[in-house]
């Protein structure tokens, strides 16, 4: 099984930005959790980080054609603006799951929206470096059967 991971703007500054709200663990510490749970459970990841929009449409875009089982998506702000990744989202035939560090239904009011929710198969926030682990599980659960 293959999933890939997309991180979008500003978590490649995790551990700098805002510790109060996302920790003090680092972007690489993110990645090497992440892999390290997938390692146990046999499933291969491809992680990858971008602060721009239209990177992030082209790994989604190329996702569409190299078969991943799953993709696992933190678009980061994003999340709460971006008709144009929400659409990329909608193309993908495979099982889509949106993640967060942070609570984002407790927080600033304009981060309750999200934009990708509805393109999305499910979604999983407020757990720390867990919610990735929770939506990498619901991918395998979901391919397994
Ligand atoms: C975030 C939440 C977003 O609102 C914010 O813009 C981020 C990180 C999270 O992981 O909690 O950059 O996606």
């Amino acid at each position: 099984m293959r999933i890939l991971v997309l991180n979008g703007p500003n978590l490649n500054m995790l551990g700098l930005r805002e510790p109060e709200v996302y920790g003090t663990q680092t972007y690489n510490e993110l990645c090497d959790y992440i892999m390290q749970e997938a390692n146990y459970r046999g499933i291969e990841i491809i992680i990858k980080q971008s602060n721009s929009e239209g990177t992030l449409i082209d790994y989604i875009q190329d996702a569409y054609y190299d078969l991943f089982d799953g993709v696992v998506i933190n678009a980061g702000a994003y999340t709460h603006y971006s008709y144009a990744i929400r659409d990329a989202l909608m193309i993908l035939k495979c099982p889509k799951v949106e993640v967060h560090l942070s609570d984002i239904d407790n927080r600033e009011d304009f981060r309750k929206v999200s934009v990708i929710r509805d393109a999305v198969t499910a979604s999983f926030y407020g757990k720390g470096f867990q919610s990735y682990v929770d939506a990498i599980e619901f991918i395998y659960k979901t391919k397994k059967g």
